[in-house]
């Protein structure tokens, strides 16, 4: 699966960002990688395998944001939880801390939404970001989402819960 959109392709992470991905890993700046990035070099290859099976197994898509004209993975953003039957999954998203602020986590975000409600089959897209997390609700509201409520204490951070905001993409939003 290969989106572009903008300045960006968004595709599945794969062998040839093996070097890409152990840079990250080397300079311990994982804020390009989605959660649980290998945390050494030896774990990269075994991490990129697994992002693929994470499609192979129907649970969703794990995608590299890059930079189209310069090829460097910027970020990344994926679906989740895919519920089939009901034809519904969840979007996540992160860009690397260097690249925020130039759209790019809005960008991806349309673009996934759109490829998932036309191509990708399905009904609908959930979004959910925590309330306190002013810049992630930017990202839903420019790209489209609609926001739906809010799911009190619905996350917690170790310490404390957190209200999380519920955006959704549907068809007719396109
Ligand atoms: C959330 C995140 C992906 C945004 O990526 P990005 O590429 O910088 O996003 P964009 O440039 O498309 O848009 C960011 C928006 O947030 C706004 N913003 C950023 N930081 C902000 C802040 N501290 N306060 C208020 N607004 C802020 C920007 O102004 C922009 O909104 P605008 O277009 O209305 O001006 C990035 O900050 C990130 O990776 N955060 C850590 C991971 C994360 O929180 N992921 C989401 C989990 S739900």
């Amino acid at each position: 699966m290969q989106i572009t959109s903008g300045g960006l392709e968004l595709r599945e992470f794969g062998p040839r960002d093996a070097p890409q991905v152990a840079a990250f890993v080397r300079a311990r700046d994982l804020t390009a990688l989605p959660p649980g990035p290998p945390q050494a070099v030896a774990d990269v290859d075994g991490w990129l395998a697994e992002t693929q099976q994470r499609r192979l197994d129907g649970a969703g898509v794990l995608l590299a944001m890059v930079e189209a004209a310069s090829g460097e993975i910027v970020g990344s953003i994926g679906l989740r939880d895919t519920d089939w039957r009901a034809g519904r999954s969840e979007i996540g998203y992160g860009v690397l801390a260097s690249q925020r602020g130039r759209g790019h986590a809005s960008e991806a975000a349309r673009a996934v939404g759109r490829w998932a409600l036309t191509e990708g089959g399905m009904r609908r897209i959930q979004l959910r970001a925590r309330v306190d997390n002013v810049a992630s609700v930017r990202v839903a509201e420019n790209a489209g989402y609609q926001r739906e409520g809010t799911l009190r204490m619905a996350d917690w951070d170790g310490e404390k819960g957190h209200d999380l905001a519920v955006f959704s993409m549907i068809a007719t939003d396109l």
